[in-house]
Parts: structure tokens; C-alpha cells; sequence
């Protein structure tokens, strides 16, 4: 049976036709890393964000760490006023990464867990010992027209936590689903889907990424019928030093179709 997922805001019915495609939210960490290298705009990372836009892209995601080590905090509304699809902002909510995020206004502010320092994001929200945190959080961003996503392990047992500290939508961390995908991918996605139907019951939009590639994102998306967004970096940036980014985007592109 062919399926629909119809939007209403973040709300979902389904419907007897045709699964929409998946987002594709392009994140360009990588390629502020290589500016900073030499210290000077090359790549300019604004160009890139347009590019990846004019290419294909349904967004575009950055990560600023407390570091700074790849997209800054001053690339943030440069990186906004350019921007013609979705923006979203990913991070860990602290004072600086709140206040920068309330300024600029993305559409769309993925909150992770990181330590400050961590090399990437690869573990999900404990949202227990953080509600207090989160529920803080998250209606001030909602506030500011902001929509909210969690980065969440894919367990269908934490969703209703991420319903109650108010949360839009969740991203799951697929990096454990990228690495066993060789072994058993039937048995790698199962988590996810079983998460993925208890967060729209519970009224959660539904995101990926990490570790998302050429070889893995096609069954993710056609498996997954209520994921909305892919944000992928590291391997698209990578495969675009083969393909270049307009083949990359339009290869991952045709991958989110479904
Ligand atoms: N989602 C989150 C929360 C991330 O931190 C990252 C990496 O910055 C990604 C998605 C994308 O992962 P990858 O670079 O492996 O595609």
C-alpha cells in the first residue's frame, strides 16, 4: 500500500496516495572548517549556502560548537539573510548559543546534548535530568517563532518525554543505524521505525542525521514513512570532492524521493 503523510503545521493524517520526499537540509559545517584553516573566506560559506540552495537543497543546517571550530556565531546572520528555504540551527542551549539563535530567528533550532569540546554529536537528549532545562528552553525559542527539534537516540520509549518538555519534532542520531547498515540494515532501522510511529502519536515531527551517505539514506527514507528532514554533512561534503556539490546535492536529492 502507497501511503501519504499530509503536513498541517507538524501534524500528520494519512492519506491513499504518494509518501512526500524527504527534506534535505544540507549542513555546511565542513566547509566553514576549511575557511578556518587559512583564516580568510575561502570558501565564502554564504556562496556555499546559496549554491547548495540553487543546487537542490531544502535547507541548510549549521553547528556552531562553543569552540568555534567550524561555522561561528558571527557566520550565523549572514547565513539567515541569504537563506530561501529552511535554516536550522543546531547546538547545545547555552547563554551565548540562546541568545545568537533568539537574534537570528532560523526557522528551526535542533537543541543536542554535546559536551563543549566534543568531536560530534552522538548521543541523544537524557531528558529526565534536563526537563527543567528543556522546558525553559523550548517555549522561549517556540516564542520567538522558532520551531524545536531534539536530537534523540531512536528509542520508542522517549518520546512521550520529548512531547512533554514541548518539543515540535525529534531528530534521531542514525549513526548507530549507519554503522550495522552493512551487517543487518532490517534489523538497524527497526528501532527507528518503532520510534518514529511513537513520536508522531505523540504529536512529533520526525528528522534524522549522522552519518547519513549514498549507500544508506535511500532505505532510511523509503523505510521510515514519517521522517519529514535529513541534515547530512560530512559525507556530502566528502562525496563532493569526487562529484562536485551540484552531483552531490541532485544524487542525495533523488535519494530523499520516495
Ligand atoms: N545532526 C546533528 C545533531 C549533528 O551534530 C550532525 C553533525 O554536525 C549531523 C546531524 C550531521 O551528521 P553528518 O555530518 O555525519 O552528516
Amino acid at each position: 500500500m502507497v501511503v501519504v503523510l499530509v503536513r498541517f503545521a507538524d501534524n500528520f493524517e494519512i492519506e491513499n496516495t504518494v509518501l512526500m520526499a524527504v527534506k534535505l537540509s544540507v549542513n555546511i559545517n565542513k566547509v566553514a572548517l576549511i575557511r578556518n584553516s587559512r583564516g580568510g573566506n575561502l570558501p565564502n560559506l554564504q556562496q556555499i549556502a546559496i549554491d547548495c540552495e540553487k543546487f537542490g537543497a531544502d535547507g541548510i543546517t549549521v553547528h556552531p560548537r562553543p569552540d568555534q571550530r567550524h561555522v561561528r556565531y558571527d557566520d550565523l546572520q549572514a547565513l539567515k539573510d541569504v537563506n530561501t528555504t529552511e535554516f536550522n540551527i543546531e547546538g547545545y542551549p547555552n547563554e551565548d548559543f540562546l541568545n545568537i539563535v533568539k537574534s537570528v530567528k532560523p526557522h528551526q533550532c535542533t537543541l543536542v546534548p554535546d559536551p563543549p569540546g566534543v568531536l560530534t554529536s552522538d548521543d541523544g537528549w537524557d531528558i529526565p535530568n534536563n526537563v527543567h532545562l528543556l522546558k525553559k528552553v523550548i517555549s522561549e525559542l517556540q516564542a520567538e517563532g522558532i520551531r524545536v527539534s531534539l536530537f534523540m537516540l531512536p528509542d520508542e520509549k522517549l518520546m512521550a518525554g520529548a512531547a512533554n518538555v514541548g518539543a515540535n519534532r525529534v531528530e534521531f542520531y542514525t549513526g548507530g543505524y549507519a554503522n550495522n547498515y552493512e551487517v543487518d540494515k532490517e534489523l538497524a532501522i527497526s528501532d527507528h521505525q518503532l520510534a518514529a510511529k511513537a513520536a508522531v502519536a505523540h504529536n512529533l515531527g520526525v528528522n534524522a542525521g549522522h552519518d547519513l551517505n549514498l549507500q544508506n539514506l535511500k532505505f532510511y527514507c523509503e523505510q521510515i514513512p514519517e521522517l519529514l528532514e535529513v541534515s547530512i554533512g560530512h559525507a556530502l561534503i566528502s562525496d563532493s570532492l569526487y562529484y562536485g556539490l551540484q552531483n552531490t546535492i541532485m544524487m542525495y536529492r533523488k535519494l530523499c524521493n520516495r
